[in-house]
Order: C-alpha cells, then sequence, then structure tokens
C-alpha cells in the first residue's frame, strides 16, 4: 500500500473525461493533474515533440512523487507511451480509441473513429485498424478543431453544432453505428453529438475501462492507497489554469480539490 498520489495528464482539459472515472472508481486515491495547456493541442505536434513534451510532464509527475502515470490523452499514448516506460521506473496506463469493442459489436459493419491527426497518424492506432479491418470498415474522421472548441469551453454554442455537422452528417450517410471517442475532450461533446445523432449512434469512451486498467495495477502492484488516505486533489496547468479550473468546479462540479496552480 501506498499513500502516493496517482499521476494524470493531457495536452489540456480532455483527460478531465479519464480523471472523473479515476475519480468514480478509486475515491480514496489522491491524485496529481497536469494540463499541459502551454504546449495545446499536441495532435498537430510532430512525434518528437509530443514525446519531448509528455516526458517533461511525466518527470514533473514523478518529482511530484506519483507512483503511476495515466497518460489521458490519445495523442501522447499512441506516440510516446514506449518512450515513457523506457525512461521511468513507474507503472504507465494509456489510452488508445476504442476500436476492438466497436468492431465487435457494430451491427453494420460500419464505424467510425473521431481522433486527432497525431493519433490517425499513429503506428498504434493503424495496428489497430489493420487487426479489426476484417469484418469491419473503419473510417477515420480528423477531428483536432474539436480540442479546440472543448478548450475554449464552447460545447453547446453554434460554432459546435456547425463542426459536429460537418464531420457526423456524411457518416451517417455511409451508415456507421458507432462512432468511437477516439479523444480524451470528446466526451465533453456528448451532448451536442446527441443532438445531431440522437440514439443512431453508440458513442464508445474508453475512460471508464482505463479507470478499470488503473485500479487492476494498482491492486496487482500493492500500490492502493491505505484507508487512512488524507487523500488530496491537486491541478496544475502549464499555462491558463482558469479553464481547467471552472471544467473541474463548474462544469463538472467537483468542489473537493485541494488546490489549482498556473503559470498565468
Ligand atoms: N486530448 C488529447 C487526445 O486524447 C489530444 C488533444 C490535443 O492536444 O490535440 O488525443
Amino acid at each position: 500500500m501506498t499513500d502516493r498520489p496517482i499521476g494524470i495528464f493531457d495536452s489540456g482539459v480532455g483527460g478531465l473525461s479519464v480523471w472523473q472515472e479515476i475519480e468514480r472508481l478509486l475515491p480514496n486515491e489522491s491524485i496529481v493533474y497536469y494540463a499541459d495547456n502551454a504546449n495545446c493541442p499536441y495532435g498537430e505536434k510532430t512525434r518528437e515533440e509530443v514525446i519531448r513534451h509528455s516526458a517533461k510532464v511525466a518527470q514533473f509527475l514523478v518529482d511530484k512523487g506519483c507512483k503511476i502515470i495515466v497518460v489521458a490523452c490519445n495523442t501522447a499514448t499512441s506516440q510516446a507511451i514506449d518512450c515513457l516506460r523506457e525512461t521511468f521506473e513507474i507503472p504507465f496506463v494509456g489510452i488508445i480509441p476504442a476500436v476492438k469493442p466497436a468492431s465487435i459489436n457494430s451491427k453494420t459493419g460500419v464505424i467510425a473513429i473521431l481522433a486527432t491527426a497525431g493519433t490517425l497518424k499513429s503506428g498504434k492506432f493503424n495496428e489497430a485498424r489493420q487487426e479489426f479491418s476484417g469484418n469491419t470498415e473503419i473510417i477515420p474522421v480528423e477531428g483536432g478543431e474539436l480540442v479546440d472548441i472543448v478548450e475554449k469551453g464552447l460545447q453547446g454554442t453554434k460554432l459546435s453544432e456547425k463542426i459536429l455537422h460537418k464531420h457526423i452528417d456524411p457518416l451517417m450517410e455511409r451508415h456507421i453505428d458507432h462512432l468511437v471517442l477516439g479523444c480524451t475532450h470528446f466526451p465533453f461533446l456528448i451532448d451536442d453529438i446527441k443532438k445531431i445523432t440522437g440514439n443512431r449512434l453508440v458513442l464508445d469512451n474508453p475512460a471508464p475501462a482505463i479507470a478499470k486498467r488503473t485500479e487492476f495495477i494498482l491492486e496487482n502492484e500493492g500500490l492502493m492507497a491505505s484507508p487512512l488516505n488524507e487523500k488530496q486533489v491537486v491541478f496544475f496547468s502549464s499555462g491558463d489554469i482558469g479553464m481547467l479550473k471552472n471544467m473541474v468546479e463548474n462544469i463538472i462540479g467537483f468542489k473537493s480539490c485541494t488546490g489549482f496552480y498556473g503559470n498565468s
């Protein structure tokens, strides 16, 4: 057992969709969340840049005493997690688009993956696509501009609706029945997506499975927090902390934070 915190990071607020699930499943654990807002978006960066930024954040979390790091970013996982595992000694949990469950459960045999350019061009995504494309048509859709919508808190606006229509309307014509949310920012657009699709699509969000995987590793490695843990939940941003704080406290409605720290 150890009361050291779980580290979670993303390029911005998107990883909060994973943090929420971890918080729900492991309420006794202390958490340090890091949003690399100064370098967001990761999706448009080269692999080398994503590795460099991810390694810097991982070092920060290790210096904070984290016992495990959850890479709550599909782009960073698909491009950098192998390097992080080689560099640091603590365990890492990553997130990649839920191609497998969507392919297995699709009834029409056509699914789409909405993700960043970085994820879609990565070897990890393309291996998964290859593996499951035998019986299922897998349509990749680059939705990087939606990251900015979530970062700016523009969910529920006409702009969000317009961009989503542009991406989703052609997919509906191709009779997809699953849309994989292949970027951790996108679960914050679920209400907007449902305004367009109603209940005609299953939206696959891997975040709950990532929380379960984190629990499994903590249990297996004897790293769970003790019942007497004095839980702390701290948020850091390499940029403006304002949006992160607003998301956590007002949009998600979590009021028990220990602290928020940003650079501006
Ligand atoms: N939230 C991140 C992901 O899951 C990336 C967003 C970005 O920085 O482009 O891919």
